[in-house]
């Protein structure tokens, strides 16, 4: 079996015989006795297992029960254990829980201390967004919320830094030869990932494993061979210039949230409701394209801004529109051993609007998910891109919608005349999440949001308007 060395609770650890797909709560708890990180749903949803995981980007919250133990080869994982000091001394937000009576029966409890010391060591104070991915049945969210808001006005206690300097230098290397192992592979860059996976082409690769950690955890499928992409870390990067924005695949949700702000807030805003925080932190844009969901909530975005995306096997590196990698449900234009390797987009003025409809705010699969990109010069549509998730098997573009579109005056009337496009472009089907009906009125009716929206009329629902 390969070799993995991380830092847990800031003891180096080195575990040689582990089958790849080893959750980290399994070993945590069966192995290592910790129990305090909890086993909720097992599926990413609940946070009772949120483990902090600091590499050298930072420290972040992520869930445990759905991370595979060689994604922490080189890192540093601090469980609820390893929060308080050394001494015993309560961190900050340990005390504050006590204090604000922020917790009943408790189960919830270790997964929302760990959320909040990654949000107290990160200085966030958007705490209804950094618990999102907590749930509590008992205690309800405000006590937590003001325990939260109380260890804010406290300092980071210095053993929580200690780990940001150990990664690296603590772990020693592993020994000579303990990567060669056939089930996985780690490589280091996309060079070794490309030479990696043209050679072992049936390999499943695994980015986040938001996905993948739930083909194991639930489906309970056995994964012949793994490529992990953690350590790529050319892959990991956004690059924005006057042309063109460049994601690598390797790049996090968290990361890629962060950069739209500025530049497409829209698109910023719905990936605040992509998963929850533990979930973006380790979701790879890669990943969220190359699984082909028709549900996924980057590419109907990424179609919108006309974005390409970049596809590599061995040496042979080839771009194509997004939207053509989708052909059909379940099947996407990759070849054996190839491989996302970036998607990019041109610098535009920001027209895009999404509208994410999903039944909870956060931390919740879309019903629909609406993203429009429409160009007006001189009071004509000029340029029209509209993209959906949600209404086909795969993420699709509106053409029919377009076309009525294109040329047209600007108008409410424009807009009205597209009403029977919509059941060209989609025929949606009816599941648990939405009917079929439903979701052609919420497509045809956010085109009517996005014509006000543009015109400065406000339309959030959130926002209590004066
Ligand atoms: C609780 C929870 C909430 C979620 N909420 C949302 C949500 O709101 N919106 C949403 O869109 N998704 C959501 N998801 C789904 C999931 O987070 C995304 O699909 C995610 O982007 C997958 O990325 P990953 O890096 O974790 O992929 P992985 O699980 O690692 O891989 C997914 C698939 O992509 C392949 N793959 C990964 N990287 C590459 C690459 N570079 N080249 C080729 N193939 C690759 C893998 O082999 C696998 O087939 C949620 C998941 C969970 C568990
Ligand atoms: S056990 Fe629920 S998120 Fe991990
Ligand atoms: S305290 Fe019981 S679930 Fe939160």
């Amino acid at each position: 079996m390969g070799q993995i060395a991380f830092l847990l609770n800031g003891d180096p650890v080195t575990i040689a015989d582990v089958a790849p797909t080893t959750t980290l709560l399994d070993w945590l708890r069966e192995t290592r006795g910790l129990t305090g990180t909890k086993e909720g749903c097992n599926e990413g949803d609940c946070g009772a297992c949120t483990v902090m995981v600091t590499d050298a980007s930072g420290a972040r919250a992520v869930n445990a029960c759905i991370l595979f133990l060689p994604q922490l080869d080189g890192k540093a994982v601090r469980t609820v254990e390893g929060i308080a000091g050394p001494d015993g001394t309560l961190h900050p937000v340990q005390q504050a829980m006590i204090d604000h009576h922020g917790s009943q029966c408790g189960f919830c409890t270790p997964g929302f201390v760990v959320s909040m010391a990654c949000a107290h060591l990160n200085g966030r104070r958007d705490f209804d967004d950094q618990l999102a991915g907590n749930l509590c049945r008992c205690t309800g969210y405000a006590p937590i919320v003001r325990a939260a808001e109380a260890a804010a006005e406290r300092p980071v206690p210095d053993w929580m830094r200690e780990d940001l300097g150990l990664i690296g230098g603590a772990m020693g290397e592993p020994a000579p030869g303990a990567r060669t192992h056939p089930s996985y592979g780690q490589p280091k860059s996309a060079d070794e990932l490309a030479a990696w996976y043209a050679a072992h082409p049936d390999a499943v690769l695994v980015g986040g494993a938001t996905d993948v950690g739930l083909w194991v955890t639930k489906a309970l499928r056995e994964l012949p061979e793994v490529g992990f992409l953690g350590g790529v870390d050319d892959l990991k990067y956004l690059h924005v210039d006057s042309e063109e924005v460049r994601i690598g695949a390797v790049t996090s949700l968290t990361e890629v949230w962060e950069a739209m702000r500025d530049l497409h807030p829209s698109f910023a805003e719905m990936l605040r409701r992509y998963g929850a925080v533990q979930v973006r932190n380790a979701a790879t844009i890669g990943g969220n394209i190359a699984n082909g969901s028709p549900i996924g909530d980057s590419p109907p975005a990424l179609i919108a801004l006309g974005a390409t995306l970049h596809l590599r096997k061995g040496d042979a590196q080839r771009a194509l529109p997004l939207e053509d990698f989708f052909l059909d449900y379940g099947k996407q234009d990759r070849a054996p051993g190839e491989f996302v390797e970036a998607v990019s987009f041109p610098r535009q003025p920001d027209s895009l609007r999404c509208y994410k409809l999903s039944k909870r705010f956060d931390q919740d699969i879309s019903a629909v998910c609406g993203c429009f990109n429409i160009t007006v010069e001189e009071g004509r549509v000029a340029a029209a891109r509209i993209a959906f998730g949600g209404m086909a098997g795969i993420p699709k573009r509106a053409a029919a919608v377009e076309a009525a579109l294109l040329g047209q005056p600007w108008t409410e009337e424009t807009v009205a005349a597209t009403a029977d496009a919509w059941a060209k472009d989609f025929q949606p089907l009816s599941d648990m999440r939405a009917s079929a009906g439903y979701r052609l009125d919420a497509a045809r009716n956010m085109l009517i949001r996005y014509f006000h929206e543009r015109a400065g009329t406000p339309v959030s629902v959130l926002e209590v308007q004066p």
